[in-house]
């Protein structure tokens, strides 16, 4: 049985505490950092951006997980390889030219992904399927922590997952949205292998994260 991944979304963190509580969610468990960097302008939030990330980076040797919720992406790319981002993902709708920037993720060191948001359809990655690391179904519309689910993309990480295992290469299929112990164990029989979750990692304190962990695996 594949081993599912769980990376916790810091969006839902002590943003005055940021280093301590990726800290804390490292020694709970975590396999990735989610970090989602929005631009006021994508999607209608403001984060943070590739500085903050370049100083987090001391403070664990995860894999950092970054969401770019941004457009345009490319004359970022090299800030966020720099920052010391692993694994870049992108949405299709924020440039006209997704293959170029795929190549581009590639070519600065990092693992290239495409995020679909919850209207777009999991056809538009078919083209790009040989270039992608990772494959991130989003299950609520992206600008925001603590929405629902959306149980309508259950069938779309079906798709993506059928999808993948085609190729026969080892593409990450990552949900991101609404995750908790109750839609995790969904997801997971729907063939997603990472879950990013913020609010159902960053509740109860420090003491709760690795139980809170735990429980969105149980589902694997
Ligand atoms: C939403 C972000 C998510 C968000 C998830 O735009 O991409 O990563 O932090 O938060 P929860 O798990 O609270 O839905
Ligand atoms: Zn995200």
């Amino acid at each position: 049985m594949v081993r599912v991944r769980i990376a916790p979304s810091i969006l839902a963190s002590d943003f005055a505490r940021l280093g301590e509580e990726i800290a804390a969610v490292a020694a709970a468990g975590a396999d990735f950092i989610h970090i989602d960097v929005m631009d006021g302008h994508f999607v209608p939030n403001l984060t943070i951006g590739a500085p903050v990330i370049k100083s987090l980076r001391k403070t664990t040797e995860l894999p950092f997980d970054v969401h770019l919720m941004i457009a345009p992406v490319d004359p970022f790319i090299d800030d966020f390889a720099d920052a010391g981002a692993n694994i870049l993902t992108v949405h299709p709708e924020a440039g006209p030219h997704l293959h170029r920037t795929l190549q581009r993720i590639r070519a600065a060191g990092m693992k290239p992904g495409v995020a679909l948001n919850p209207a777009t359809p999991a056809s538009l990655v078919e083209p790009v399927l040989d270039d992608v690391d990772l494959i991130l179904v989003m299950s609520v519309n992206p600008g925001f922590g603590g929405q629902s689910f959306i149980a309508s993309q259950l069938r779309k990480i079906e798709t993506v997952r059928a999808m993948i295992d085609k190729t026969g290469r080892d593409i990450m299929l990552e949900v991101d949205g609404g995750v908790d112990p109750e839609t995790a164990p969904k997801a997971i029989a729907a063939g997603a292998d990472v879950l990013v979750a913020g609010s159902a990692v960053f509740r109860g304190g420090a003491g709760a994260y690795a139980d809170n962990i735990a429980a969105l695996r149980k589902g694997g």
